[in-house]
């Protein structure tokens, strides 16, 4: 019977290719190591990481409360959709916005990854300004949509925004801009921005991408929200990792029109967001004093560490995140390995398009001075 059903089936003699080639080795992003990946490579000191931009305070008291409130309730489903976490998430923006102009996912980085699945199908392009979040180039081309580069400028690498409009064409469907931008920690000003959602053309969306936005302190900082209330095709990209200190919970939300947002609330999944993250998510929205705490800690350390690399006469760029872009004078592979066994662990930027730079998350005062210190080791050894 069975062989009978077989014969039905028309094959080809040629053997199928069932893989993308989109989807070959090595052809999605990774994300910086964790302390265990890299423990037997430092020798023995204290480890500080200052790699992944995450949180040196911890997490919002207040998500760790509603996380342990709600841990006893994991045998049951979550709820099947946002409704909850987009509602806070209205009241948190002081009802300017409504529910319905938000989405979730698991992640910023999966909801780019979601951004990008409802927009983009092969031959579509975008465009990324390097150097850039990696991830934005890595999910085109797996959608088999074309990245084109408008590189910042300037050795303040500010935003070329008439090349940017150059490069618009009928294929264009996404920008990606980072303000504050990973990882150069540079921003945007207002004026600046005003004049590039100006001039797009209907069909382009334009992916603002603000996760460190808690950190700004520049007077000309605009958020993407400013836009979205005008009907712009703005999408506002968020991420509770943080500011909140919540990166291994995973969640993220994005805001824009309601019909862009509900657009692309389409390609998500159901249950997307878990019990904990989605409680969590909402108790951490109301935790400004932690918030504040964490701000102040990071931009009152800037002043130390800026004049301990005037000091050691390193070159870095001012940022307006939680960690500070360096460029030592030495191979940027051997440096990372060098502050590792001095027990640092920093990043290499040159996939995110910053070759021989590095990447340094801003710590409390006992790391930045351990940092200080081995990156005094590292630059008068390799002198
Ligand atoms: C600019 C930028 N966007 C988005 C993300 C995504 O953050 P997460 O996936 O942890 O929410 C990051 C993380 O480093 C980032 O730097």
């Amino acid at each position: 019977m069975l062989n009978l059903c077989f014969q039905h089936l028309r094959m080809s003699t040629e053997p199928i290719n069932i893989f993308k080639e989109s989807l070959l080795p090595n052809s999605s992003y990774k994300g910086g190591k964790g302390k265990a990946e890299v423990a037997d490579l430092f020798d023995g000191k204290k480890l500080y990481k200052l790699s992944s931009n995450e949180n040196i305070l911890g997490s919002s008291p207040l998500a760790l409360q509603a996380i342990e409130d709600n841990i006893g309730k994991l045998s049951e489903y979550c709820d099947r959709t946002d409704d909850r976490l987009r509602h806070a998430l209205s009241n948190y923006y002081n009802n300017e916005l409504s529910a319905n102009q938000f989405f979730s996912d698991n992640s910023g980085v999966s909801l780019l990854n979601l951004i990008e699945r409802a927009f983009l199908e092969k031959g579509h392009e975008i465009i990324v300004c390097n150097p850039a979040f990696k991830p934005y180039a890595v999910f085109a081309k797996k959608l088999q949509a074309k990245v084109v580069d408008v590189p910042l400028v300037g050795d303040d690498l500010h935003l070329n925004d008439p090349d940017i409009l150059n490069a618009i064409n009928d294929q264009t469907r996404l920008i990606f801009i980072t303000s504050p931008n990973n990882p150069t920690g540079t921003y945007i000003p207002k004026k600046q921005m005003d004049a590039l959602v100006a001039s797009l053309p209907d069909h382009v969306v334009l992916v603002y991408d603000e996760v460190y936005f808690q950190f700004v302190d520049a007077p000309d900082y605009v958020r993407a929200h400013e836009y979205v209330k005008q009907g712009k095709n703005v999408i506002g990209v968020n991420s509770f990792s943080k500011a909140y200190g919540l990166a291994g919970l995973r969640l993220g939300y994005g805001y824009s029109t309601e019909k862009i947002a509900r657009y692309v609330a389409q390609a998500s999944t159901p249950f997307m967001i878990n019990t904990l993250a989605l409680e969590a998510g909402i108790a951490a929205l109301k935790d400004d004093a932690f918030i504040d705490k964490t701000v102040n800690l990071v931009n009152g350390e800037k002043d130390f560490l800026y004049s301990s690399l005037d000091q050691l006469n390193i070159k870095y760029w001012k940022s307006q995140a939680n960690f500070i872009l360096i460029k030592p004078d030495m191979n940027d592979k051997a440096f990372e390995l060098q502050m590792l066994k001095e027990g640092i662990m920093v990043r290499t930027v040159a996939n995110f398009g910053a070759p021989g730079c590095i990447r340094v998350t801003i710590g409390d005062r006992e790391a930045n001075t351990a940092y200080i210190s081995a990156l005094t080791k590292v630059i008068n050894t390799n002198k």
